[in-house]
């Protein structure tokens, strides 16, 4: 079974658009793995906009709680990002050519051009005990590169995949995906993806078994609120009653 790692970015916006702690990100994460996700992820950007960095020393002291889940943090690897983990000691922690005020990933290390920066980085983080993924886009060649600089997975970046999947390039895409995959596997790492997977397009990306865990935050929120709104409209409408 392919792990699940809820990313809480979401929940992170939604709290800080307000100025209290509503929704609380702790309570979230604990309902997330009370119903047996195996990790939870945030994504802290420099300007805090979604997760914060005082959220990756929260959510870790409630990991406590649940041994063998997961709290994954993912970032660009600057100083402060750095300074953060190294602290908090999460389980996994994914690497991600950022720009710091980019609106979202969107795609995936030039492990040709910066492996020099990325090896003492990768390093530093393992002698912590911190298993280091790389976010990738997916391409088979570059991934005996990812494992040359260290790495333990990669992540596949699946926007691409994702925008293909309700297209006649589906069966392609997912081709060029499950390739990806297996060359990471064959060069000895594990596969991680993420990025714009849903409730409709995850099955087939994990159906070939190669995919370890996918990280899943934006569709997700919309998805609880597609699910959820009718019922609590209808309980409003009982209180107006
Ligand atoms: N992986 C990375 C590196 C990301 O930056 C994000 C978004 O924060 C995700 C996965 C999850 O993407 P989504 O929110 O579309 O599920």
């Amino acid at each position: 079974m392919t792990h699940l790692s809820v990313n809480l970015n979401k929940i992170g916006l939604l709290r800080n658009s307000r100025g209290r702690d509503y929704p609380n990100m702790l309570t979230m994460a604990q309902r997330t793995l009370e119903l047996g996700a195996f990790g939870i992820t945030i994504h802290p950007r420099p300007d805090q906009r979604h997760a914060t960095y005082q959220d990756a020393y929260d959510l870790k002291e409630l990991l406590k709680q649940y041994p063998g889940r997961e709290l994954n943090i993912e970032g660009f690897p600057d100083e402060k990002f750095l300074e953060v983990v190294l602290e908090v000691e999460p389980e996994q922690c994914t690497l991600v050519p950022d720009d710091p005020n980019q609106l979202t990933s969107d795609h995936g290390w030039n492990i040709g051009r910066d492996q020099d920066a990325l090896r003492p980085v990768i390093a530093k983080l393992q002698e912590k005990g911190i298993r280091v993924v790389l976010f990738m886009d997916p391409v088979a060649d570059n991934m005996a590169l990812a494992k040359s600089v260290g790495a333990d997975r990669v992540e596949l970046y699946t926007e691409a995949y994702a925008n293909a999947y309700h297209t006649e390039q589906r069966d392609e895409v997912n081709v060029t995906y499950q390739e990806a995959a297996q060359a990471a596997l064959e060069a000895g790492l594990g596969v991680n993806a993420g990025h714009d997977l849903d409730l409709e397009n995850v099955g087939l990306l994990c159906a070939d078994k190669r995919i370890t865990e996918v990280s899943i935050g934006h569709a997700l929120t919309v998805e609880a609120l597609e699910f959820g709104w009718d019922n609590v409209v209808k309980k409003y409408l009982g209180q107006m009653a």
